[in-house]
């Protein structure tokens, strides 16, 4: 008998905690609340896209999640640990190996080639390039990249340098994918071809995904919606939960 056998969560996971929760999250710029108390619950393998309009927090309560920003008050945990009083030693650490970014506009390195891009966060990792580049290969190619490994971000499109993006958010296998508009600079079917690279990509590995985006249209084709105003989140649009 398997114990966990309708179990969803990937393999290795033996908490029931949530992947990520935040809190009573506050975060003050001056006297302006760009967080004015909030608490969310992100479970293993979940899709949640976080909206809302211009100002209202959203970029901020990503960066305060992803250890990014340290919150004024509150609590963040990851799979159940407190991990907002980490150092910012530690917090580093967390982002390169438990978490995945994925931002508006690529943040590709523009000397390197789309596979080394990709292996990056491995090599950081302490990965061999012969370890590392066949394991980002992969993932390019998984995303339709193929033929394009040895191309630098200048010879890219900017839906194809997105993706190589995925391919770098996803290769060390992250437990939480974190995608700040990324598909902000293309254009609609660019971007919805994008989204959906990006959530099915996350599926197959299992990590969670928190993408903002201020496009309601994208945001139907993510699983769960939080709608976020004024710092806070909004139940009165009736799509948070
Ligand atoms: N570094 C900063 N210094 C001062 N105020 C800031 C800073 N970053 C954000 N803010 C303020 O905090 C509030 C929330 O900003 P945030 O960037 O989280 O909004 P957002 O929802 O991501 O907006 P957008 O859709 O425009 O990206 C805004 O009023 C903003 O002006
Ligand atoms: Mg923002």
């Amino acid at each position: 008998m398997h114990p966990q056998t309708t179990d969803h969560r990937p393999p290795g996971t033996v908490s029931a905690a949530p992947a990520l929760s935040g809190r009573g999250l506050v975060k003050r710029y001056g006297n302006q609340h760009a967080l004015a108390g909030v608490d969310i619950d992100i479970q293993p393998g979940e899709a949640v896209a976080i909206v809302g309009p211009s100002g209202s927090g959203k970029t901020s309560l990503l960066h305060v999640l992803a250890g990014i920003l340290r919150a004024d008050s509150g609590e963040i945990l990851l799979a159940g640990t407190r991990i907002d009083q980490f150092s910012e030693t530690k917090r580093s650490e967390l982002r390169r190996t438990e978490f995945g970014f994925v931002f508006q506009s690529g943040m590709l390195v523009a000397e390197l080639t789309a596979e080394e891009n990709a292996a990056l966060p491995l090599l950081l990792g302490g990965r061999s390039r012969g370890a590392a580049l066949p394991a980002a290969r992969e993932w390019l190619s998984r995303l339709g990249l193929s033929g394009k490994e040895q191309r630098r971000p200048g010879e890219l499109s900017g839906g194809e340098a997105q993706r190589v993006a995925i391919a770098r958010a996803l290769a060390h296998r992250p437990k939480v994918i974190f995608a700040d508009e990324p598909t902000g600079a293309l254009d609609t079917r660019t971007g919805r071809d994008t989204m959906n690279a990006l959530l099915d990509a996350a599926a197959e590995t299992g990590a969670a995904v928190v993408i903002v985006t201020h496009d309601r249209e994208l945001a139907e084709s993510v699983p769960r919606t939080v709608a976020i105003r004024d710092g806070l989140i909004d139940t009165s649009a009736g799509v948070a939960r």
